[in-house]
């Protein structure tokens, strides 16, 4: 059962729920929609399924990420309600109907079926889910104009969410602590993972995402996902990106750390670091986080200039001719939520400039974002720099010892509210 505040949070959100989702359905000409859990696929000419997680706006009403072939029925001025698969099947745990209060509020029930229960009394009918559950199911299935509005309705999270938010960081910074500790104890990635995973008991199948852990090189990787379960000889580095889901919200944090005796990625670290906490104070209503994730590329020349790592240029000019890029080529942050990547953060395409930015609105009170500057050592994005017409700027001695450390990566989950920003992360993981 969740404390009584989140209770009473949840019964809000729900209700919040019920208002834009009917205003999403009158705008788009429907009087009833069917929320799809989905279900995971099984592997070819196998008896296993992928593991499974949930489908957005499902999760967004229920939390709920563990309930395949399971629906809900959602017709404005009538309430919803939810049908949780429960078959009659010997070989797995059924699953329990929810009995908190908020699940009161919908009318619940158990089903052996997995088809949908229909509404009586519907002529416009929408289904949302992943097409691979929606065979055989009647209406109009993912019309893009409701698509577009019900993501939408995730962009501004509720009180509850917040709070959801703000638990999935106080659980992963135990395993963050945890992680670090098994680092500077010289354990391997795959001991880095248990240790995580002892400390947030949480499996790594119902985390955010899987988690990156990369030690030495490895960090340079920027989604590496392999556990070595050898310790290298020497830990230089560690980049730990893992998160926590509470009740479907999932947190999504990185720290690096430097191993003893590694001056210059120490000092790099401490830099970008600084860096990172000046951008997360950045984050206010009326920012614009393309705007923003530029100024990145600013705070990165700065940095890479006083390491030493390039020399003889100006900031602005390492970021015109694309010396920042190589350095930190992915975005600064995106929306958090039930999804790790949430949903409607890109009303217009990134820029060119920044092509794998997720995140181009202007921000708004009630957004959840990340703040995650990098800065790595790639070999296949520094080859072309080192051997082009700038290579005389940087230092290749210096970069030879940092890649061995592989890169940095600091992430923190960041609320806007109407006076700023109130970090999520940093107040359980200063
Ligand atoms: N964990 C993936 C990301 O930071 O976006
Ligand atoms: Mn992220
Ligand atoms: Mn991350």
């Amino acid at each position: 059962m969740p404390e009584p505040d989140l209770e009473q949070l949840q019964r809000q959100h729900i209700e919040t729920l019920q208002q834009r989702y009917s205003k999403a359905l009158v705008e788009t000409g429907y009087d009833a929609l069917l929320i799809s859990s989905g279900a995971a696929p099984m592997r070819y000419a196998d008896d296993h399924g992928y593991p499974f997680q949930g489908y957005g706006p499902f999760l967004h009403w229920t939390g709920l990420t563990g309930l395949e072939n399971s629906w809900l029925l959602i017709q404005p001025g009538q309430g919803a309600r939810l049908q949780v698969h429960t078959p009659d099947d010997f070989w797995h745990a059924s699953a329990a109907l929810p009995d908190e209060a908020w699940a009161r509020d919908l009318a619940v029930e158990g089903s052996v079926e997995t088809a949908p229960p229909l509404p009586v009394l519907s002529t416009q009918l929408a289904v949302l889910g992943d097409p691979l559950t929606l065979a055989g199911v009647p209406g109009d299935h993912n019309p893009p104009a409701l698509v577009t509005a019900v993501e939408a309705t995730r962009i501004h999270k509720t009180e509850y969410e917040i709070a959801c938010l703000a638990e999935a960081n106080s659980r992963a910074a135990e395993g963050h602590r945890a992680a670090r500790a098994a680092f500077l104890a010289g354990e391997s990635e795959f001991g880095i993972s248990l240790a995580y995973q002892q400390a947030t008991q949480q499996r790594e199948s119902e985390a955010p995402y899987h988690s990156i852990i990369g030690l030495n090189d490895h960090a340079g990787i920027l989604h590496y996902q392999f556990y070595d379960v050898v310790a290298p000889e020497v830990s230089r580095s560690l980049l730990i990106d893992a998160g926590y889901r509470y009740r479907g919200y999932g947190s999504d944090i990185t720290r690096t750390w430097a191993g003893p005796g590694q001056g210059e990625f120490q000092a790099l670290l401490v830099g970008l670091e600084a860096l990172q906490k000046r951008l997360c104070q950045a984050v206010a209503p009326g920012v614009d986080f393309v705007a923003l994730h530029r100024k990145t590329h600013l705070g990165l020349a700065a940095l890479l200039s006083s390491a030493g790592v390039v020399k003889g240029m100006d900031e602005e000019a390492m970021v015109a001719e694309g010396i920042t890029r190589a350095f930190f080529p992915h975005g600064l942050g995106h929306l958090l939520g039930v999804q790790v990547h949430d949903v409607g953060g890109k009303p217009v395409p990134s820029p060119a400039d920044a092509p794998f930015l997720r995140l181009t609105r202007t921000l708004e009170p009630g957004m959840v974002v990340t703040i995650e500057p990098g800065l790595y050592f790639i070999p296949s994005l520094l080859a072309p720099v080192l051997a082009g017409p700038l290579r005389h700027h940087l230092n290749q001695g210096l970069i030879d010892i940092l890649s061995g450390c592989g890169g940095i990566r600091i992430e923190d989950n960041v609320v806007v509210t109407a006076e700023g920003g109130h970090n999520l992360t940093r107040a359980c993981l200063p």
